[in-house]
């Protein structure tokens, strides 16, 4: 992905020179140190492309990219303590390290910080749209959340509820950030809409990929642990159309794998689980879900009013990220 390095180096310097804070080291340290285990930085890119597609100086989003990448690395933190996860980016999660009160703690200040990054900019309309945009993302994300743990105790889950959580709990803030950017850069509200929804759908094939990668991907490459969301029972894609697709006897074992009343050690729990989705071929629907939504994002990017080279930018971006296995 060499095309986007320009802005992957000088969010790393921004970052680097920009740590939250210091002091209280309890407080700050937990933050500096989700942060510097990087990622791909998904949704700061998206911020200074989206700017760079409207101005030569893409440097202007660069505290909304900052402000994104904090706020995911909050949703993260808290969302490692949702999910009982124990590593992330190859490491110990914040609450594995430091404890669940420090990282509910942290993932405060740090969501704080993310709003603050946006006040700063002018004018004053700018700034109140910007936030504006952040909170309906913001309270959006959340009500994903809560439908994800819901999801969890419930037996009575569509696709189309799955899909319509991915949206919230993950889309959204792809959307808002490729959104702010533009608007930063000096898009037009139309512009800005489209390329929202350009990254929305983008970021519903994105998670049905992660959901993909939590089952079939390699812990070194993925850097969380494989069968997380087999533990948690999450009603993922892979989960609801395994049903769906299954004959009597692998449904009844799959119905059963996911009773809270199974007594199965976590290993042979999401090694009879991952079998079942194996036997039932439910990784190539997801596929092809995931190439539908990809399709439905590029069909908004040519709504755009931008040169061609720039579409092909975003296009490329999304499809390499689409294959990706980390
Ligand atoms: C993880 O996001 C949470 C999801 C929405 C799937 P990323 O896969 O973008 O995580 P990092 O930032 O690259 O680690
Ligand atoms: C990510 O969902 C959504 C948010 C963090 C808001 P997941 O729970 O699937 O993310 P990972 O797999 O832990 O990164
Ligand atoms: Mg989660
Ligand atoms: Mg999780
Ligand atoms: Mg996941």
């Amino acid at each position: 992905m060499d095309y986007l390095s320009v802005y992957t180096t000088s969010f790393y310097k921004h970052v680097e020179s920009h740590v939250l804070r210091q002091e209280p080291a309890g407080l700050y340290e937990p933050a500096n140190y989700i942060l510097a285990l990087g990622g791909k930085r998904i949704r700061p890119i998206f911020a200074l492309l989206g700017c760079h597609l409207y101005t030569d100086d893409f440097t202007k989003a660069m505290k909304a990219a900052m402000s994104v990448e904090v706020f995911h690395n909050f949703t993260l933190v808290h969302d490692d303590i949702m999910d009982n996860a124990s590593i992330r980016r190859g490491q110990p999660t914040v609450h594995e390290k430091f404890g669940a009160s420090q990282a509910i703690l942290t993932g405060d200040v740090m969501l704080i910080h993310a709003y603050e990054m946006l006040l700063s900019y002018s004018p004053i309309s700018l700034s109140h749209r910007l936030l504006s945009i952040f909170n309906k993302m913001s309270v959006e994300l959340c009500m994903g959340q809560q439908m994800d743990m819901d999801f969890e105790k419930s037996d009575n889950v569509s696709i189309g509820d799955y899909i319509k959580m991915i949206e919230l709990k993950t889309a959204v803030l792809l959307g808002a950030s490729l959104q702010m950017g533009a608007l930063i850069g000096g898009a037009g509200e139309e512009d800005a809409a489209h390329l929202y929804l350009f990254a929305l759908n983008f970021g519903i094939a994105f998670q049905l990929q992660d959901d993909v990668l939590d089952t079939f991907g390699t812990k070194s490459n993925v850097g969380k642990r494989i069968g997380g969301d087999i533990i948690q029972n999450k009603k993922t894609y892979l989960y609801l159309k395994a049903l769906e697709l299954a004959d009597e006897k692998q449904k009844n074992n799959l119905l059963q794998m996911y009773d809270s009343s199974n007594t199965l050690s976590e290993e042979n729990k999401i090694e009879a689980v991952t079998d079942i989705f194996l036997r039932t071929g439910v990784k190539e629907y997801a596929s092809q879900v995931m190439e539908a939504y990809r399709d439905l994002a590029i069909s908004h990017v040519y709504s755009c009013n931008i040169s061609q080279d720039k579409k092909d930018i975003l296009i490329r971006f999304v499809n390499d990220l689409l294959y990706r296995e980390s």
